[in-house]
């Protein structure tokens, strides 16, 4: 069955689907929308697609069966819960939106539609990342180091923490993400940003600079995120799962996955691309009617986003905060 896709949005991760469903036999890009119409007759004409005049005429039932949404999490409206009522399938970016109960409201009327969904978590599309996943089953973690440093997404909504709510909910959310698939749920943050240096890139920007969380897991271990977005001389992210009897290191978004324990220390690269291996288990998961493909689901999505919006509380209350 070819799979029928419409696109919300034409901006930097829009264009990097398009160019991931272009790899995928059983996608067709049928439409294209996007506030800015020039960007969506660009990205429509460079895919052989038609730019959408409006929302209302991209989300037809009778073209399209899935939708792949786009905006920045600020400008996501209704806009799940209006596929869903139609029964288009979802593919709906990361982060979920802004503030949780809007998200679980459009958590209940996902569930009760039936459509298939998927969440942009990418990374947990490597095999190596699946593979660390394996390893951990029914070991005991104690202590988690997660960090993620780099630069600023040129966009003025990213940089707005009303708009973007700031690096970690915005881009560190992938490794907030990978500690919770790989070792569980988060039962409790506690959190302090900083804004030194910020505004000497930016001026106008109301996001943190830098960001020091502490956490525990439901499993009882405990754990650390750092993170930056004003760091141009290093760069990079890691997650390290710390045991009595092994260690596990993720580098380079999860790319490379070393594995160490009393047996042998094992270093692999990935040569997958993740997104193209998300964007395919979505194709497939609406082609066959069967969710088993797909590794992040709305409601498993919505979960990641609860600790970063949890991590911004205990800043503000400068308290322990509990998910
Ligand atoms: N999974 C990932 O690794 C990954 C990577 C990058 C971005 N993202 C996420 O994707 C989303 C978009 O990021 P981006 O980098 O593409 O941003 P961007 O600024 O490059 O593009 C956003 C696009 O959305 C359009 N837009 C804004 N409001 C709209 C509306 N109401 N209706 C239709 N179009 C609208 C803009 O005109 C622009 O073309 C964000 O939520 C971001 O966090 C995910």
């Amino acid at each position: 069955m070819s799979v029928k896709i419409g696109m919300i949005g034409a901006g930097g991760i829009a264009r990097s689907h398009l160019s991931k469903l272009q790899k995928i036999e059983q996608a067709t890009i049928v439409s294209i929308y996007d506030v800015n119409r020039d960007s969506a007759v660009q990205a429509a004409e460079s895919v052989g697609a038609r730019a959408a005049d409006d929302v209302d005429s991209l989300l037809n039932p009778n073209e399209i069966d899935a939708v792949f949404i786009c905006t920045p999490q600020f400008a996501r409206d209704d806009l799940e819960e209006r596929a869903a009522r139609k029964g288009i399938h979802v593919f709906v970016e990361k982060p979920l939106g802004l503030d949780l109960e809007t998200v679980q409201r459009k958590e209940k009327a996902i569930a009760e539609s039936g459509i298939i969904h998927s969440v942009g978590y990418c990374l947990r599309y490597f095999d190596t990342v699946l593979k660390a996943k394996e390893y951990l089953q029914g070991r005991t973690i104690h202590l988690v180091q997660a960090q993620r440093f780099g630069t600023t997404h040129p966009a003025l909504w990213w940089r707005t923490q009303s708009m973007s709510g700031g690096h970690l909910a915005d881009a560190v959310t992938h490794q907030v993400d990978m500690v919770r698939f790989l070792a569980g749920d988060y039962r409790d943050v506690t959190a302090q940003f900083g804004s030194n240096s910020i505004a000497g890139v930016f001026p106008d920007a109301t996001i943190a600079d830098a960001g020091a969380v502490t956490f525990s897991l439901k499993s009882g271990a405990v754990g650390t995120i750092t993170e930056s977005c004003v760091s141009p001389y290093h760069g990079g992210s890691e997650v390290k799962f710390f045991g009595p009897d092994f260690f596990v290191h993720l580098t380079g978004n999860g790319k490379t996955l070393t594995i160490a324990d009393k047996e042998e220390k094992v270093t692999l690269t990935s040569t997958q691309d993740p997104s193209l291996e998300q964007d395919k288990a979505f194709v497939e998961a609406v082609a066959t009617g069967s969710r088993e493909p797909i590794l992040c689901g709305y409601a498993d999505g919505m979960q990641t986003l609860a600790f970063s919006l949890a991590a911004h509380r205990a800043a503000e209350l400068g308290s322990k905060v509990t998910l």
